[in-house]
């Protein structure tokens, strides 16, 4: 308590004084953030364009846009087969006409459809969803930093999926939106984004981490898992946040904090939800939602940004500033979303696995086999197949060596012992039985460059 309120009082010092070395501080949000290879965004609402205040503001501040409403279903497809992007590139256009980059937001969600979407069910409605992604993608293909593919998919309290007409296609709507769109523009991140998943004891938080573990784990194209993070007194922010995110990171994915809000607009919550951010080398940055308290969806009552409504930095904004100045270097920067390519792309932007030769199964032996799945600059993500000889296995252990300082930071299907450079892996309780010739799988997430040892089984 003491520790906290010292720490606070030091925080006032900080914020009142701006201690930093002269030279060293930068003294807008997306510079400061830009320091450690991050981003800080905001909502723009298009209608607000035409004010001066709000735009000089914005444009001063912020380095990256999300279009409030203009790029959701309703907005871009009113009426099907008939796209309107002019809201979305009203806000587009200002965006990167100043130097920002954009996230898109949304193109799958049960709110905001169209009427004619509303009514639809079943194979029609999936079917729609598609031509909408291609359409919209399709549009700003080569353009947009980070699409949020499918938002807010998952039930407030049990952890599995939401009740609504997308999902009664089927459960695997989310992926088939996620595979469109990675087809559709190979250059864009692909998020997922939700509300009430940054509690890591949440139930709906588990229930997302465990769709994003099962996409990586086979392959379906997800980038980024964006944590809305609208705090509020039933939501509240929870230390257990940084939890979150590097969790989250560790399955092989970006974190976006994609609409922080903060009901009161506690500078020390601010603080917090900051530092976490900048603790989790691939948290690539965050987005407020809105620009002035009176911008807010919340109404201006609830003073949850960082601007009061004449556009005075608010204690909450100093604490963001001095934490993201404060902030050492990213150690492995998100990369820079690839520029519009000139060539024609590949549709499956997955890199061509590079397994290790099968090796020849000898009877009542198994055999195991290491293939890359997905590589990203410092990281890389691996499927292991143990697969039985001629009769049938009752547990396994798979070892290898690291070539070159790789280390595991997640392993599902499997429980590891490292000693050094040595990893070994032995079954999960569910999995030690290999029919003959029958085979199992296991993955991880690793540090370091990707390599694809040869593994022993036994
Ligand atoms: O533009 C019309 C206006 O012409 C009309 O007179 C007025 C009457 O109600 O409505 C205006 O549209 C409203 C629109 O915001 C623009 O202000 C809609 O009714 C209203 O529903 C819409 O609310 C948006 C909300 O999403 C809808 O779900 C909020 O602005 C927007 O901030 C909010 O954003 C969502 C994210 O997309 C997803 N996560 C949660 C977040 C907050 O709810």
């Amino acid at each position: 308590m003491l520790l906290a309120c010292a720490l606070g009082v030091l925080g006032t010092i900080t914020a009142l004084t701006s201690t930093l070395p002269a030279g060293a501080a930068a003294s807008t949000l997306g510079a400061a953030a830009a320091q450690s290879g991050r981003y800080f965004g905001t909502a723009i609402a298009s209608g607000k364009l035409g004010d001066s205040a709000y735009t000089s503001l914005a444009n001063r501040e912020f380095n990256m846009v999300t279009a409030e409403n203009e790029m959701k279903i309703d907005a871009t497809e009113p009426n099907q087969n008939q796209f309107n992007f002019s809201s979305g590139d009203r806000v587009y256009n200002w965006a990167v006409q100043n130097g920002k980059r954009v996230r898109g937001h949304t193109l799958a969600w049960h709110n905001q459809q169209p009427n004619w979407m509303k009514g639809m069910e079943g194979s029609s409605l999936r079917q729609a969803m598609i031509n909408h992604i291609n359409g919209v993608v399709g549009h700003y293909k080569g353009k947009i930093y980070a699409w949020d593919v499918v938002n807010e998919a998952f039930d407030d309290s049990n952890g599995g999926r939401r009740n609504s007409n997308l999902q009664r296609t089927g459960n695997d709507w989310i992926e088939v939106a996620f595979r469109t769109a990675r087809a559709a523009d190979p250059a864009a991140k692909l998020c997922y984004n939700d509300y009430n998943i940054d509690n890591w004891s949440w139930a709906k938080t588990q229930g997302v981490y465990n769709m994003v573990r099962d996409f990586k784990s086979r392959g379906v194209p997800i980038d980024c898992v964006g944590l809305q993070s609208h705090f509020n007194g039933q939501s509240a922010y929870n230390s257990n946040y940084r939890t979150t995110i590097s969790s989250f990171a560790a399955l092989g994915v970006d974190v976006q904090i994609t609409e922080l809000d903060i009901q009161g607009g506690s500078a020390s919550t601010y603080q917090a939800v900051t530092n976490d951010c900048l603790a989790v080398p691939r948290c690539a940055g965050i987005t407020v939602w809105g620009v002035r308290d009176t911008d807010s969806w919340l109404g201006s009552g609830a003073t949850a940004l960082l601007f009061d409504g004449s556009g005075n930095k608010k204690a909450a904004y100093n604490s963001v500033l001095n934490a993201l100045n404060a902030a050492t270097p990213n150690p492995t920067p998100t990369p820079t979303p690839t520029p519009t390519p000139t060539v024609t792309p590949t549709p499956n932007p997955t890199p061509t696995p590079t397994p290790t030769p099968t090796p020849t199964p000898v009877p009542g032996t198994c055999s195991a086999t290491i293939e890359t799945t997905n590589t990203w600059p410092g990281g890389f993500q691996s499927t292991v197949t143990v697969r039985a000889g001629n009769s049938p296995v009752s547990g396994w252990t798979v070892q290898w060596t690291w070539p070159g300082g790789q280390s595991i930071s997640s392993l599902w299907n499997g429980t590891q012992t490292v000693s050094g450079s040595s990893v070994t892996v032995r079954n999960a309780a569910y999995n030690g039985s290999i029919a003959a010739n029958g085979s199992t799988t296991f993955g991880f997430t690793a540090n370091g460059s990707a390599a694809t040892p040869t593994a022993t089984c036994s």
